[in-house]
Parts: C-alpha cells; sequence; structure tokens
C-alpha cells in the first residue's frame, strides 16, 4: 500500500518536472527574448518621425510577415544610428531585435503560395504593438 503510494507520489512529481522545467524550444526562447526587448524599448522611439510599413498578417506566411518587419527594422536602425537623442542602448536593443527576427526567419519554414505582404505605414508605437502582437501569435 504504501510502496504504491510512494510511486504515484513520485509519478506525479516527474510528470510536473517534465511539465514545468522543460527547455523552451529555440523558436519559442527567440519569440520570448523578442517581445521582451520590444517592450523594454518604452518610449524612446516615440520621437522619431518615421512611418514603418506594418505587415498585415496572416497565419499561414509567418515567414513572410517577418522578412517585412525585419527590412523595417533595418530601416528603423539605419535612422536612429546617428540619432543623438536616442540612447546607445536602445540603439543596441534595436540591433538585437534585428537579429532575433534573423534567427527566427532561419528556425521556421517559409510558407508556400504567400505573396510579398500587404502593408500600412504606420508609427513606431503602432509598429511595435503589431510586431508584439504577431509575435505573441507565433508563440502559440
Ligand atoms: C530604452 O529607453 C527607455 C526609455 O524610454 C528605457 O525605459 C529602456 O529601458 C531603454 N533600454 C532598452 C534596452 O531598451
Amino acid at each position: 500500500m504504501c510502496k504504491v503510494l510512494i510511486f504515484s507520489c513520485l509519478s506525479v512529481l516527474m510528470l510536473m518536472t517534465t511539465a514545468c522545467g522543460a527547455p523552451l524550444s529555440e523558436k519559442d526562447d527567440t519569440l520570448t527574448t523578442l517581445i521582451k526587448d520590444l517592450e523594454n524599448l518604452g518610449t524612446s522611439m516615440n520621437e522619431i518621425n518615421l512611418e514603418l510599413y506594418t505587415p498585415n498578417d496572416k497565419k499561414e506566411c509567418s515567414w513572410q510577415t517577418l522578412q517585412c518587419y525585419l527590412k523595417e527594422i533595418v530601416t528603423l536602425e539605419k535612422e536612429i544610428e546617428d540619432e543623438d537623442e536616442i540612447e546607445d542602448e536602445n540603439v543596441s536593443s534595436v540591433r538585437n531585435i534585428k537579429m532575433n527576427l534573423q534567427k527566427l526567419t532561419d528556425l521556421i519554414p517559409p510558407g508556400t503560395g504567400c505573396s510579398i505582404c500587404e502593408a500600412n505605414a504606420k508609427n513606431f508605437p503602432e509598429f511595435r504593438r503589431e510586431l508584439t502582437n504577431f509575435l505573441r501569435s507565433m508563440l502559440k
């Protein structure tokens, strides 16, 4: 009786550690880092006078959507590199975001039958919000 009890306790414990202690996949790990970095940018980019093309995302075309975001982040990076008002740490954070978006495109398969994304020009706060929502949807 006691043995059975101990055994079932052990299996519950083992189930719990696999559920909680399982390492995140590289994709989820990258997504989490990206979401955090975007959040940390705070209001630092709000002064920048730049419209960024924000793609409409389609579930099966995540790879293409990422490419479109990546292009805009490169534009943003070039724009803020010489801006005195933007802190160096914020510039390197944008650079990190670019690198992780790049990494993410290497981790997921390109969708088929996806066209170049349709995009709307938006200011940075909106761009950031949509990109964050898109990354969150990829996390599920
Ligand atoms: C960037 O600047 C903001 C201030 O708007 C700050 O809160 C944030 O922590 C900074 N750092 C990074 C790494 O984004």
